[in-house]
């Protein structure tokens, strides 16, 4: 156990990745951070768990069964409680590269990602196609749209925000994405799947808002040069769960002199008139020790500060173990499933995060399937989910707890000093977490997440 110090640079609260992440670059940067989690494990709400610790969290077995014992060693299984893949070109990746972190870090890329169109038995599963190639095959579109797919896909690899000519003779930073779409004559079933399942947006309204266009563009510009670097689909998982991210960078700042401890409660917060200046906490577990340090700033996860938070809404998920890939796959050993929420009449997507023994996660001959989506109603959540759980065939076991809140922060934090990360989404993937980490980032330090991704020096297994 390190010395504690008198003062840290930045204290941290919570070991979630989007805290990690932080406090790893920050270390990077040359600031002096001590890291906190109340938690025995790293990883906060999104830790990965054994099959025996995610039936004790939710509770769905008799007193004195252990049905986790018929699923093999406790310790093949590796299940995030909150999924999510990497961009293999996002900023995340690039931030695990340009800290290095990457050198503690396995990846395998996630060998498929597929959009269903339509709802019900007759629905459409099929890869999102990613080039010109592939829209030509894909079963998503007719003829006549497979040439204009491809000519959008053709036209978006060409695209400079900068050279007019490029342009289309859109106003381009004044239009709708829809003015974009109407351009190629494109219809309604393949916006769909341009903007939920390549560019990634969570709601339509992308498609009407004024000035998006270069955004949305960009986004899918990401999502076809993910694929280009490994081939089967955007995404890369790393080896052993989500739960090896925060592991880490908690390595990393280690290594840049930062002190992480579990076990241990926030006392008290120290203020100087608004402003947190410093904490009082307690290691907890069999030396107790208590301590007070000073703190330049505090960055924490909402569940520390909830009175500096509000809920925004509700993520419903569910984990289901299987005995055989996600249909419609190919036979994946993984794959990520996005069902449009206008496919099936809902305002939010249906998220599937499908990963199995490949990414080491359980044992051979299993597949962990994760349902989520933003709860629309005050009950019914299991039919909200049904979409997709309905895509996973027989399922072996099924863990869905109440709906998770979200949080925000209700302040920027400049009065408080207290800067305040967001509640994971419902989506199976990081941009959104990454795009909390750079607003905090910017928050907190007044300038902007700046990483150079080399791109290399990442491991990932074909
Ligand atoms: C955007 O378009 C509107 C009309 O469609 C126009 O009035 C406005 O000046 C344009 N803004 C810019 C920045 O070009
Ligand atoms: C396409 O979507 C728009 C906006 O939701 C709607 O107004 C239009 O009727 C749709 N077109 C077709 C052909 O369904
Ligand atoms: C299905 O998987 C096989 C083996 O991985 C691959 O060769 C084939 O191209 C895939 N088919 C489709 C339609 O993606």
């Amino acid at each position: 156990m390190d010395e504690i110090a008198p003062e840290y640079d930045v204290v941290v609260l919570g070991t979630g990745l989007t805290e990690c992440i932080l406090s790893g670059v920050l270390s990077v940067k040359g600031k002096k951070v001590l890291h906190i989690d109340r938690n025995a494990h790293y990883g906060g709400e999104a830790a990965s768990v054994n099959l025996e610790t995610l039936f004790k969290k939710y509770g769905n077995y008799s007193q004195g069964e252990e049905p986790w014992k018929k699923y093999g060693r406790l310790n093949d299984w590796n299940i995030d409680l909150v999924p999510k893949f990497l961009m293999s070109s996002g900023e995340l990746t690039n931030i695990l590269v340009s800290t290095d972190v990457t050198r503690y870090l396995e990846f395998k890329q996630v060998a498929g990602s597929y959009v269903q169109q339509g709802s019900g038995p007759k629905a459409t599963v099929a890869k999102v196609p990613s080039d010109a190639g592939e829209a030509l095959k894909s079963p998503l579109m007719g003829i006549f749209e497979k040439r204009r797919m491809k000519s959008f896909i053709e036209w978006v690899g060409t695209f400079d925000p900068k050279d007019s000519s490029t342009h289309k003779g859109l106003d381009i930073n004044n239009c709708t994405m829809k003015d974009v779409f109407d351009k190629f004559g494109l219809e309604n079933s393949t916006k769909d799947f341009i903007g939920h399942a390549m560019a990634l947006y969570q709601t339509d309204e992308f498609i009407t808002a004024k000035g998006k266009a270069p955004e949305a563009i960009e986004r899918i510009r990401l999502y076809g040069n993910s694929v280009a670097r490994y081939g089967k689909s955007p995404y890369i998982y790393p080896l052993y769960g989500l739960g090896e991210l925060p592991q880490g960078f908690a390595r990393l700042s280690a290594i840049y002199g930062g002190t992480y401890m579990l076990n241990t409660d926030v006392d008290e917060i120290k203020y100087d008139g608004d402003k947190a200046v410093g904490i009082k906490a307690t290691m907890t577990g069999m030396d107790e020790m208590k301590f007070e340090t000073k703190a330049g700033m505090i960055i924490a996860d909402p569940s520390y500060f909830p009175g500096q938070a509000k809920v925004v809404g509700h993520v419903l998920r569910a984990i289901c173990i299987l005995k055989h890939p996600l249909a419609g796959t190919n036979d994946s050993d993984s794959a990520q499933l996005i069902i449009p929420q206008s496919q099936v009449g809902r305002k939010n997507d249906i998220y599937i995060a499908c990963v199995s023994a490949a990414h080491n996660v359980c044992p051979k001959d299993y597949w962990i399937a994760i349902v989520s989506t933003i709860a629309e109603t005050t009950s019914n959540h299991h039919l909200e989910l049904q979409p997709g759980l309905e895509r996973l065939g027989k399922i072996e076991e099924q863990f869905m707890g109440a709906p998770i809140p979200i949080y925000e922060p209700t302040e920027s934090g400049s009065k408080s000093n207290i800067y305040l990360s967001k509640s994971y989404d419902a989506s199976s993937h990081f941009e959104t977490t990454t795009d909390d980490v750079k607003d905090i980032y910017r928050r907190a330090t007044g300038e902007e997440l700046k990483v150079e991704g080399l791109r290399e020096g990442i491991n990932v297994e074909q």
